[in-house]
């Protein structure tokens, strides 16, 4: 009895705790994250590169409920509310360099933004109510950041991009705003959706001047939820924050060799600790296989060891850097086929406090030139014409060379290049495309031999603007391709003219898709990809970049004409009242002198006719001339006469002028 009783209340304990193991695991599973990272990368010109990235995710409401912890509260608000599936908000100072800073690898493609603001928003509504959820989206987004983002709300201002940005679904908007101000004003709103804003962990580098030197800055916000799925599979709601900032480390060394520079000469600040909110913080610094392969030949080892010597020996020990602290580990991206890996060291900022903050420094030993990887073609954009009625709009594209081994999709015999463009014009930019031409190496080509696919929405005058999709289909082998398309410029509305509209008009940034390129980092380990920035710099992105954003010079009217018409105007007035007063009331004494002398003379038969005249004029009866009234007479009639000359020159003023 006593052994049933025990095995019993033996298989009940064991019931019970895998119960509670599973509910643990569930709970586990369903959890808010935070996580924070910094990555930094020396760049070739001198600079370097840091990208700042947060991540927070909340568990989907059906399971976790709405009330959150680390999560903010009005992004997960404005999720709810619109039934954003997808969204991203950029704010950028700047461009970036794809000659210089790479234009081949998951950082440009990803969070290289267009200047100005840029915004795209992807809806779980039905098709009619999205327009309106973009209205109330962007009026919301623009109270929370501080700019004027509500100026996307105007149907001239977004577009819906059919199949060339991101998604086939017709209910994504995308919409920019090149000539909006980045400052201060829109990175504090932004901090405050972390839970240690900048006061603790890397944020605290943030020290705004020194962000706001750089030559390139970009705060990014992307969220993604399926919380509308109907799936079970969801998972919630993924916050991603960064910022990419380019900075110059500001030491006197000389100009050939790379500056060395440490955490507290780039941000001016330390880190002092983690944000102890934070799953995981770690500091990243990402040497590029161009410039572990002079690594290489200054060590002379043989490519069997390579690998050896970047893992083992590079960190303290390495012919042509030197970090100031060991790092926790050393990351290899897995080589292939179509490129080398790059090398990530690895520090942990867990163990460090504020009477130890973590400084990292890294110093070079030689002079060291190395150059990034490039997009297949190098995109530019510039406006053809002069004059302010019509003129073209170029988008030239040269092949860097540097990709002529990575062929991309081989049709049966030749090989081909396809580039996708993605371009919205304002409406009083009118473009006429039938006009496209599109020139291969400098040669005029039938344009329906090297499109693939085309979709144009024309504009509509203070409707909608004009949106280009295309997918060219190049030749490898080319050198340059440019396209021209025409235009016309447009007249507005003197309501619509922005301030300072002598400016001119912002053509926003197109963007050139090389969808066949796929960028990624491939690390062995798989446990990396429990590390957010790391998982996102795995994933496939396809290669983008963004052109020059495009200033047209509009007519625009003379905004000073009505003060000018007003001030004018206003002296002639002046001037013929100022006169008309002047000569009525003078009665200078001497004048009345030279006039007793003069009627001293004989009075002539003109004056006794004026005097007549006059007199009728003031309605008396006429005396025959005395020698008072003659000379009041005589005042009269040069009085007379300076009035009607002074009243007709004011006359023949105002109506000369108008
Ligand atoms: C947008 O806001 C307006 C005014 O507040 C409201 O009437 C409308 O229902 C909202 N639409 C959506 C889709 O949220
Ligand atoms: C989703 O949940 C339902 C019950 O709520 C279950 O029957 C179904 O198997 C689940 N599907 C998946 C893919 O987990
Ligand atoms: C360093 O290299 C040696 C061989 O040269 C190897 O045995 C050792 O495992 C390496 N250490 C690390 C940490 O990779």
């Amino acid at each position: 009895m006593s052994r049933l009783k025990f095995s019993i209340l033996f298989f009940l304990v064991l019931f019970v705790a895998s119960e509670s193991r599973a509910e643990e695991e569930k709970v586990a599973e369903l959890k808010e994250e935070f996580n924070e990272a910094l990555l930094l990368r020396p760049l070739p010109d001198r600079k370097v590169l840091a990208h700042f990235h947060f991540h927070s995710s909340a568990p989907p409401t059906r399971t976790y409920g709405r009330h959150h912890y680390l999560f903010p509260k009005s992004i997960y608000q404005l999720v709810h509310k619109f039934q954003v599936r997808e969204m991203e908000l950029s704010f950028t100072q700047g461009r970036w360099n794809y000659e210089r800073w790479g234009g081949f690898e998951p950082i440009s493609s990803s969070y290289a933004k267009p200047p100005g603001v840029e915004l795209w928003a992807e809806f779980d509504v039905p098709h009619h109510q999205v327009d309106d959820s973009w209205k109330n989206l962007t009026h919301a987004l623009s109270g929370l950041f501080c700019a004027s983002i509500n100026f996307l709300e105007h149907s001239t201002s977004y577009s819906t991009p059919q199949w060339s940005f991101r998604s086939f679904s017709g209910k994504l908007r995308y919409g920019t705003l090149p000539r909006e101000a980045v400052c201060t004003e829109n990175l504090t709103p932004w901090l405050k959706l972390l839970p240690c804003r900048d006061k603790a962990g890397l944020s605290s580098l943030m020290d705004r001047p020194s962000i706001y030197r750089g030559y390139y800055h970009s705060q990014r916000l992307h969220l993604k939820s399926d919380e509308f799925d109907t799936s079970n599979m969801s998972t919630g709601i993924v916050l991603e924050q960064t910022l990419t900032v380019v900075l110059q480390p500001n030491t006197f060394s000389e100009k050939i060799s790379q500056p060395s520079w440490s955490l507290s000469s780039l941000f001016g600040r330390k880190v002092s600790g983690k944000c102890s909110l934070s799953h995981s913080s770690n500091l990243y610094v990402q040497f590029e296989q161009n410039l572990l392969s002079k690594v290489n030949e200054l060590w002379g080892k043989s490519e069997a060891s390579k690998n050896e010597i970047l893992i083992n020996e590079s960190v303290q020990n390495n012919p042509l850097f030197e970090l100031s602290l060991p790092p926790k580990r050393v990351i290899k991206e897995v080589e292939n086929l179509q490129k080398e890996g790059s090398i990530l060291f690895e520090f942990s900022i867990d163990n460090y406090d504020e009477s130890d903050p973590f400084d990292l420094g890294l110093k070079w030993k030689l002079p060291v030139v190395w150059s990034c990887r490039q997009a297949p073609l190098r995109a530019s954009r510039f406006l053809l014409g002069s004059g302010n009625e019509r003129g073209a709009i170029a988008l030239s594209m040269k092949s860097t060379r540097s990709n002529n081994i990575e062929r991309a999709g081989f049709d049966e015999k030749e090989c081909w290049l396809r580039v996708g463009i993605f371009q919205v014009v304002p409406w009083y930019v009118k473009v006429y495309y039938h006009t496209l031409e599109v020139f291969l190496d400098g040669e005029l080509q039938s344009t329906m031999d090297n499109i693939e696919k085309i979709h144009v929405s024309p504009s509509e005058d203070k409707v909608s603007p004009g949106v280009m999709e295309i997918v060219l289909r190049l030749p490898c082998s080319v050198k340059t391709a440019a396209l021209t398309l025409e235009f016309d410029k447009g007249f507005l509305h003197i309501d619509e003219y922005p301030p300072d509209a002598n400016q001119g008009f912002d053509i926003p940034s197109a963007v050139v898709c090389f969808g066949d390129f796929l960028t990624s980092m491939t690390f062995d380990d798989n446990s990396l990809q429990n590390i957010p920035i790391l998982s996102k710099l795995q994933e496939n992105t396809p290669v983008i970049s963004y052109t020059e954003v495009l200033l047209v010079p509009l007519t625009t009217p003379d905004f000073s004409m009505p003060y000018n018409v007003i001030t004018i105007t206003c002296t002639v007035f002046a001037l013929y009242f100022g006169s008309l007063l002047n000569a009525l009331r003078r009665r200078a004494g001497e004048e009345e002198r030279l006039l007793k002398a003069k009627a001293a003379k004989k009075t002539g038969p003109l004056t006794l006719m004026l005097s007549r005249l006059s007199a009728k004029l003031r309605g008396k009866p006429w005396e025959p001339p005395q020698q008072s009234s003659s000379t009041r007479s005589s005042i009269n009639y040069k009085l007379i006469v300076k009035v009607a000359l002074v009243a007709g020159i004011g006359v023949a003023w105002h109506y000369y002028f108008q």
